[in-house]
């Protein structure tokens, strides 16, 4: 199966408006908790440190006028013996000597010593040997000697805070993590399963040769929401069928017509070839020549029908001309025909241009055709008319466009109000008159007229008596 270039992915869609979403709510609940998870673990591990200094406050002591720290090992194995952080101190007595503690936190604690304290204690982040600590500075009056203190810088690396931190945020952040695989995996199947009576259409339609024009429905039940898609196949292969029985019709129409003048025009030659003079051979001749010519007429016409069907690349709307001179041309080339038949034919073109865009040769056709049926259809001694005029007022107005009207009258036998729009047939012939003819006349008409974007119309002259062919084309450019 080919893919079609550029075409989207359902399942692609699908997971980018659903996991996009999901994603950045998670980042941003992450980011919360861990903001929430860092103060928490502050205020516990801070008031720990500060209980810690407390404690090593409670050690000092007045000897001999000297501030001292007295912190046997036990003490000291409190904060020494911690099996995940480190821990530093260092105590200053009220003139700023040291009294006792670790020397690696002293260039710490020196760049701390001009740092303002509010209330007893303060707490920073700076660094010991390169390892990240949390440091509590608190001043302190010796226990009992109220005006002798102290300042104790107690530091512990942070390990046990960073490791509480990554437990909260992992207990929210991996349910969100798992959240979204499943949501993946369920788009990624989902989409799966539920494209899977897609399949079954799809084979339903590979399966069929090009003769099976049956409606998909009949063969498979869709699900609803495929079902317009599958409604507008059916409508297309519905609308195919038509045309395929139209154009199967047509031609079995098109060899029945061609085979019955061309069995007579070899009667005919066959006649010729027995005849036994020159008289008789002149004769049959002439009803060959005759034959010819409904043979040559035909084969026309059907050429037309092939040329003017929508899907063929051969007419083309090509240019913009006046109607006046195409229709004046054609009414006189018919002019003959018509003294023949002692018909009184007249053109009645209008003052302004009347010009459209189309093919020129084709509306000639269209002319000749209306013409020559009126001229046929007509007794001898009648009158036809052919007349042009651009409408300026025409209710049907649409797209601001003016329309131009194109009259053909005649005052023959019309056309019973009920065949009028059968006429427009494919070899549709009203019965009843001896005219010769092959009835494709009205139907090359009426594809020239839908390929020029026009209408036609039949109508029964004044006083209900002969025939009026309208065709109403737009007009090239609005005026
Ligand atoms: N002006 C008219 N007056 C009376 N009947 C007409 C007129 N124009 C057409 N018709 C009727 O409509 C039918 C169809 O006309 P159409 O031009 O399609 O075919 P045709 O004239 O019979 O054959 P051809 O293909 O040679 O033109 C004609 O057979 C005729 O009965
Ligand atoms: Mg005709």
């Amino acid at each position: 199966m080919k893919k079609q270039k550029g075409a989207d992915s359902i399942r692609k869609q699908l997971l980018r408006w659903l996991l996009i979403p999901i994603a950045s709510l998670c980042l941003v609940s992450a980011i919360i908790s861990y903001i929430i998870a860092i103060n928490i673990t502050t205020e516990a591990y801070d008031a720990a440190l500060l209980e810690g200094a407390r404690e090593l406050a409670n050690r000092l002591q007045v000897n001999h006028g000297q501030i001292v720290l007295d912190l046997p090992p036990s003490a000291l194995a409190i904060f020494k013996e911690d099996k995940v952080d480190k821990y530093y101190y260092v105590v200053f007595d009220d003139l700023g000597r040291l009294i006792g503690g670790d020397s690696e936190i002293l260039p710490t604690v020196d760049r701390l010593h001009g740092q303002r304290i509010n209330g007893d204690s303060r707490f920073f982040n700076r660094e010991v040997n390169k390892t990240n600590v949390r440091i509590v500075c608190m001043r302190t009056a010796v226990p009992g000697q109220n005006n002798r203190n102290a300042t104790i810088y107690l530091a512990e690396t942070v390990l046990k805070r960073q490791g509480l931190i990554n437990e909260i945020l992992g207990a929210v952040v991996l349910p969100q993590l798992c959240l979204i695989s499943l949501a993946t995996l369920a788009v990624w199947f989902g989409v799966a399963r539920g494209l899977a009576p897609l399949e079954g259409v799809r084979q339903a339609i590979a399966r069929r040769t090009q003769w099976d024009l049956r409606p998909v429905t009949e063969v498979v039940r869709a699900p609803i929401e495929i079902q317009p898609l599958v409604s507008a196949i059916d409508d297309l292969l519905r609308r195919l069928n038509e045309d395929i029985e139209s154009q199967h019709r047509f031609v079995a129409n098109a060899a029945h017509q061609l085979r019955t003048p061309l069995a007579g025009l070899k009667t005919q030659i066959e006649l010729a070839q027995r005849a036994d003079n020159k008289a008789e051979l002149s004769n049959f001749l002439k009803q060959v020549n005759h034959s010819v010519d409904n043979v040559t007429r035909l084969v026309n016409q059907l050429l037309s029908l092939a040329k003017l069907e929508p899907a063929s690349a051969w007419f083309v709307p090509q240019s913009e001309f006046d109607l006046n001179q195409v229709i004046k041309e054609a009414t006189s080339d018919l002019v003959p025909s018509a003294v023949n038949k002692n018909i009184d034919l007249g053109f009645e073109g209008c003052n302004e241009p009347a010009i459209i865009k189309g093919d020129v040769s084709s509306i000639r056709e269209l002319v000749t055709n209306l013409i020559d049926n009126a001229i046929r259809y007509t007794q001898p001694g009648g009158k036809v008319t052919v007349k042009l005029a651009v409408n300026n007022n025409a209710e049907d107005l649409s797209r601001n466009q003016h329309v131009i009207d194109l009259l053909v009258e005649d005052d023959g036998p019309g056309i019973p109000a009920a065949e009028r729009e059968k006429v427009f047939e494919r070899f549709y012939r009203v019965l009843g008159n001896n005219v010769p003819g092959s009835g494709l006349g009205l139907a090359i008409v009426k594809e020239i007229v839908q390929a020029h974007d026009a209408k036609i119309w039949i109508d029964c002259g004044e006083a209900g008596k002969g025939t009026v062919a309208s065709v109403r084309f737009p007009a090239s450019s609005a005026k």
